[in-house]
């Protein structure tokens, strides 16, 4: 059997004007994973591959699958990728602790996690770049123009410094960073989010360009003090990206609540992570104030918390 266990994801910096060519830094989240098993299946007729995912009630022979849905698609352009026209019969199980539709790169890393798994056990392991250009592909055609960052933080697993058409950085941090996630329990369309910012930009576009070019501009000088280890610093830029995404329309009543909650119980920093109007949220806080920052949360209406250590 062979098994790939791929990481959520969470933004750090640079959610939204990534999309516009601007750079973004993403961190992987190990406490939850996407996990896929792969083994043979003896006993049935060649080609035959039988894929499980209880989670959304998906069970059934490959060839008998819709082909557009995002399991079989990956599971299609993983074979293709790797020339094998008729796998020896297989049985591939999916399941994930990651919550689905919440900012944390579910849809990537279970595609991730199939490229990874399925070409490991046929003997033809991918490159991270390859299984993150497949997993992209996947997100295309449900997310419409997603820039491409869920999918390359969760291939590497490692923090990554993501600009559109460039080479991903993988990057490492200087000092560990203590984060604290937090879940609004609002399940967001990360294309409708992204769509009310285009048109928003299609009406304003200088203005939305200035916010972008100063997210952007916070995201570099975030990358810098990441890499040496000033972690406190950090906290006043996050604040700074938080207000920029309210300036695009992408935060909600719910987020701004838990970003005051978490600097009020003494994060260095928070800002909502991801597409926004609902999702997630992150604080990034000295260690000793971890447990006061999750309950904080929890009591501002947090359905979900997640703390997570990046580096060492
Ligand atoms: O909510 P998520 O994790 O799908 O993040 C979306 C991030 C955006 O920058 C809003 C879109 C994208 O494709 O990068």
């Amino acid at each position: 059997m062979t098994v790939a266990s791929i990481p959520g994801k969470a933004i750090l910096f640079g959610e939204h004007a990534v999309v516009y060519g601007r750079p973004a830094i993403a961190v992987p989240v190990w406490e939850v994973a996407a996990r896929v098993e792969v083994l043979d299946n003896p006993g049935a007729a060649p080609g035959s591959l039988l894929v499980e995912a209880p989670a959304i009630d998906l069970a059934g022979e490959l060839a008998a699958l819709d082909p557009s849905h995002p399991l079989p698609r990956i599971i299609l352009d993983t074979l293709h990728a790797l020339g094998v026209e008729q796998p020896p019969p297989l049985r591939l199980r999916v399941t994930s602790t990651i919550p689905i539709a919440s900012g944390l790169g579910s849809g990537a890393a279970v595609s991730v996690a199939v490229a990874r798994a399925l070409s490991q056990h046929l003997g033809c392991p991918l490159e991270p770049s390859r299984e993150s250009a497949l997993a992209f592909a996947v997100e295309r055609i449900h997310h419409g123009t997603p820039s491409g960052v869920d999918n390359t933080v969760v291939a590497f697993g490692m923090p990554v410094y993501f600009r559109r058409d460039d080479p991903p950085v993988p990057f490492r941090v200087g000092a560990p960073l203590h984060l604290v996630i937090g879940d609004t329990g609002i399940a967001l369309l990360t294309s409708i989010a992204v769509g009310g910012v285009r048109e928003r930009w299609r009406d304003k576009p200088a203005a939305y360009e200035r916010r972008f070019d100063a997210i952007g501009a916070i995201v570099d000088e975030a990358h810098g003090q990441i890499e040496s280890g000033r972690i406190a610093a950090l906290g006043p830029l996050m604040n700074r990206n938080h207000v920029l995404l309210q300036e695009i329309g992408v935060s909600s009543p719910v987020l701004d609540a838990l970003v005051r909650a978490a600097t009020e119980a003494g994060a260095w920093g928070a800002k909502l992570s991801g597409a926004g109007i609902g999702g997630t949220m992150l604080a990034l806080a000295p260690k000793e104030r971890m447990d006061a920052v999750r309950a904080a949360l929890t009591r501002a209406g947090a359905v979900r918390t997640i703390t997570t250590q990046v580096g060492e």
